[in-house]
């Protein structure tokens, strides 16, 4: 069976305190954490941190996955970088890509472990799908790229299915309105992983909003 792992995204934390919403999310049983680059130009305006940060997060938590989402122009120039600055994993961005291929292979070469992520307007095709095939994961948004709090787009789902039938074995990750009730939906389409901002970190209990989030995943 496939790995079920939840991926609290400290986008919705406090971003002026990393190191701790981090630690607090992995002790409450993150599976991962998920942090969004943005730079500023990929998504017009919207800026939070880049591979330096990472690297200060790492050095305060040495052992947790650190799955880096780069929502950036031009996403393979900071391949070397992240692996410098310790990322686990790096989720790139299909439409920002110019060599979706040459970046996978670079990013293997690095030793990193890479994802393609899927805004909601690309469609998937035949040939998305053999450019896919070289990824470690796959990452569909289900919100439009830019900020937390959006609702869950259902007309993912097919995407999320097609991708499940043509790799049966791949990590598949929702990003983008993930609640436990969203979460069953993907899952029932074939998502494995889970990111989710607002409804971990907007809830009384992190530890229960992740377990809520393991579960839906799990059915
Ligand atoms: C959106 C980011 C998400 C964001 C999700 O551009 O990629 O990771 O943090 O936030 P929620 O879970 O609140 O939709
Ligand atoms: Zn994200």
């Amino acid at each position: 069976a496939l790995r079920v792992r939840v991926g609290p995204s400290v986008l919705a934390g406090d971003l002026s305190n990393l190191a701790f919403e981090t630690h607090r999310v992995i002790r409450a049983g993150a599976d991962y954490v998920h942090l969004d680059m943005f730079d500023g130009n990929w998504i017009k305006g919207a800026f939070t941190f880049g591979p330096m940060v990472v690297k200060a997060i790492r050095h305060h938590e040495p052992l947790a996955y650190l799955d880096v989402h780069l929502c950036v122009l031009h996403p393979e120039q900071y391949l070397e970088e992240m692996k410098n600055a310790g990322a686990s994993r790096v989720t790139l961005h299909f439409e920002a890509l110019s060599d979706s291929r040459a970046a996978a292979e670079r990013a293997h070469g690095l030793g990193l472990e890479v994802g393609l992520a899927l805004a909601p307007e690309t469609f998937l095709d035949e040939s998305l799908l053999s450019v896919a095939e070289l990824f470690d994961a796959v990452l569909v948004m289900t919100v439009p790229p830019g900020f937390g709090g959006q609702a869950f787009m259902p007309e993912m789902l097919p995407k999320i299915r097609r991708l499940r039938e043509a790799f049966p074995t791949k990590a598949l990750e929702v990003d983008g309105g993930v609640t436990p009730t969203t979460a069953a939906m993907a899952a029932a389409a074939g998502a494995n992983e889970a990111v989710a901002g607002s409804s971990v970190f907007h809830s009384h209990s992190l530890r229960r909003a992740i377990r809520e989030l393991r579960h839906s995943l799990e059915q």
